[in-house]
């Protein structure tokens, strides 16, 4: 049996509660931290959300508190991690799952969109991390910090440019937390899921290349809590400053247009040209 060294961790989960229609990342990084063993504190901004996920965890035989807070306000996230480290009695694991997109074209962007999403999407990660970190720093026990980023946040982000740039701040944000903490035994990496929309919980498995977009398939919600469980477990205990793409491959789309049609019907005749010798030799 694989030990993902979870067992009596005490895990920070900022946005833990799910809302119908989306995605439920929180809801399945907090449902899997704990069934791997771990207390979680589910902080949300919906106090019902929040005892849901925390009442889930309990009801499955886990340990979890709920916490209510606005974790976009540095105040309320100082006092949300305060509260969640005198809970579980410390800190070693933190998630944010917080994030989300405003739509506009470029030459149209108001600078108030633009500031609340880099607002929402970054600025209250590093309040995050940096408050965990601290505790992190004076328990002298190492610890993980997990960030959900976007493949916006790598390739381009269309019509929801400050989006893009506040996801690829939060990869970057990763990396110097890497750096600067790595002494400390503070890992830092994030996830960059792609089209998960509202969960894809209900595609069928087995089901490959059924849309344009995915050369292998849609990522599932529970396949990013997969990954956020994976960056906070043992087993990634010296993978630091990464992000792991959870996209079914499509970012790794090719670049050329090729189709099948278009290898040669006598590929070798090519080598042929390829091996004979030039003028030179
Ligand atoms: N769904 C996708 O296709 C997709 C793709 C790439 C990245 N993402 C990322 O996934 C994350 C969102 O996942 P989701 O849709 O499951 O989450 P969500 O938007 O449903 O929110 C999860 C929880 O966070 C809480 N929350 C929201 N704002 C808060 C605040 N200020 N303080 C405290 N709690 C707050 C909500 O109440 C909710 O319970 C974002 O980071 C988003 O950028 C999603």
């Amino acid at each position: 049996m694989i030990d993902l060294g979870l067992s009596g961790k005490r895990a920070v989960v900022s946005g833990a509660g799910y809302i119908p229609e989306r995605a439920g990342h929180g809801w399945f990084t907090s449902l899997a931290l704990a069934e791997a063993g771990a207390s979680v504190a589910c902080i949300d901004i919906d106090e019902q959300r929040a005892e849901r996920i925390a009442g889930e965890i309990v009801g499955r035989g886990g340990n979890a508190v709920p916490i209510v807070a606005d974790m976009t306000d540095a105040v309320q996230v100082g006092r949300a991690v305060d509260d969640a480290v005198a809970a579980l009695g410390g800190v070693d694991v933190c998630v944010d799952i917080i994030g989300g997109a405003t739509w506009s074209k470029v030459e149209d962007f108001s600078t108030q969109a633009w500031d609340a999403t880099i607002h929402y999407n970054l600025t209250q990660v590093f309040y995050l991390f940096q408050a965990v970190t601290r505790y992190m720093i004076a328990q002298r026990t190492g610890g993980s910090l997990v960030a959900i980023a976007s493949v916006d946040g790598i390739a381009a982000a269309t019509y929801h440019a400050a989006y893009g740039a506040a996801k690829a701040g939060v990869i970057s944000l990763v990396k110097t937390c890497a750096d600067e903490l790595g002494r400390y035994g503070i890992r830092a990496n994030a996830v960059a899921p792609g089209n998960v929309g509202s969960g894809n919980e209900d595609q069928p498995p087995g089901e490959y290349a059924v849309n344009g977009i995915n050369p292998l398939a849609a990522p599932r919600a529970h396949d990013i809590a997969n990954a956020a469980l994976f960056l906070s477990s043992e087993l990634a205990a010296r993978i630091t400053g990464q992000t792991l793409v959870v996209d079914g491959g499509a970012t790794s789309r090719q670049m050329w247009g090729l189709t099948e049609s278009m290898i040669p019907s006598e590929p070798e005749a090519a080598l042929g040209d390829f091996m004979r010798p030039g003028p030179s030799g």
